[in-house]
């Protein structure tokens, strides 16, 4: 696979649905309709190709009906792909899928080792801001888990901890745009990761509840242009105040599992999210 241009792992939503509940947003009642979230994940899909991504896709299976949220799958760091140990046996199928995948496609797979504290859901908890890796821990992956793979890959981390079941992973409530800019819902956070933020994030993008809670922060970044669901003017204002330009794309069905834009998608060749400003400084 070439990796010359924005690379973005997927997997269509065949057997997608809310077959168990693990997140406050999950209710066996309130299904999915399924020819609309195929609809919904199509939409994303082209939006993404649209704007200039290379987006491989990943074979769905039948019993796995959360492995569209690829970003779950790993944290990939170059050539070498961290795979997930998921907290819940739901979703813990998943992970050879995923090996298989990363293994066919010339990754090297690393599988965190055996024990307690070692709970990992892939880079839906952990996001590189340049360098420093942000490592969203307690309610799906666990910190000594972070330590274990920032050692590994030799760079900063910073944990912090998520207090809010209802954005269970980093990606629910921080986005990084830049070195310098993220989208962030504080609420989320505790008062320490709260402060580490503020110290680290020089700009950040702070988002209301209600626009929270339509996944504002859970956003795919694409050098300027930020994907993110519908249901967000604030944030789009915000956004092309500072010179993103904002895509909103209905993803409705797939909050019904707790999750949205970024959720469903992997950045394959590194979230290099400031690359842009600098090719138009330089
Ligand atoms: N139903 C899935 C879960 O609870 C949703 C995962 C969303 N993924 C994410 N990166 N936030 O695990």
């Amino acid at each position: 696979m070439s990796l010359d241009r924005p690379t973005i792992l997927m997997c269509p939503p065949d057997f997608y649905g809310i077959e168990y509940e693990i997140n406050p947003w999950m209710s066996r009642s309130h299904q999915s309709d399924t020819a609309r979230a195929g609809e919904q994940w199509r939409a994303l899909h082209e939006l993404l190709v649209a704007l200039g991504a290379d987006v491989p896709l990943m074979t769905p299976v039948k019993g796995l009906p959360d492995l569209v949220f690829t970003a779950n799958a790993g944290l990939v760091h170059g050539a070498t792909v961290y795979l997930s140990r998921f907290r819940y046996s739901a979703r813990q199928g998943e992970t050879p899928v995923d090996e298989a995948w990363f293994t066919a496609h010339g990754f090297r797979c690393v599988t965190l080792p055996e024990g307690d504290g070692m709970d990992f859901e892939g880079a839906g908890d952990a996001l590189f801001v340049g360098d420093t890796l942000f490592a969203g821990y307690l309610i799906r992956s666990d910190a000594p888990a972070m330590q274990w793979i920032a050692e590994e890959i030799g760079c900063r981390v910073i944990p912090v901890q998520l207090v809010d079941e209802r954005y269970y992973h980093l990606d629910t409530c921080f986005c990084p745009l830049s070195e310098t800019e993220a989208i962030l819902y504080p609420p989320a956070f505790d008062e320490y990761a709260r402060k580490a933020l503020r110290e680290s994030i020089e700009h950040p993008i702070i988002v209301a509840d209600e626009e929270a809670a339509r996944f504002a922060c859970n956003a795919v970044v694409l050098g300027e242009h930020v994907v993110v669901n519908t249901g967000c003017p604030v944030l789009e204002r915000n956004l092309r105040e500072r010179g993103y330009e904002p895509h909103a794309t209905p993803l409705d069905e797939f909050i019904k599992a707790g999750g949205s834009a970024k959720c469903l998608t992997l950045r394959l060749d590194g979230e290099d999210a400031a690359a842009w400003r600098n090719a138009t400084t330089k």
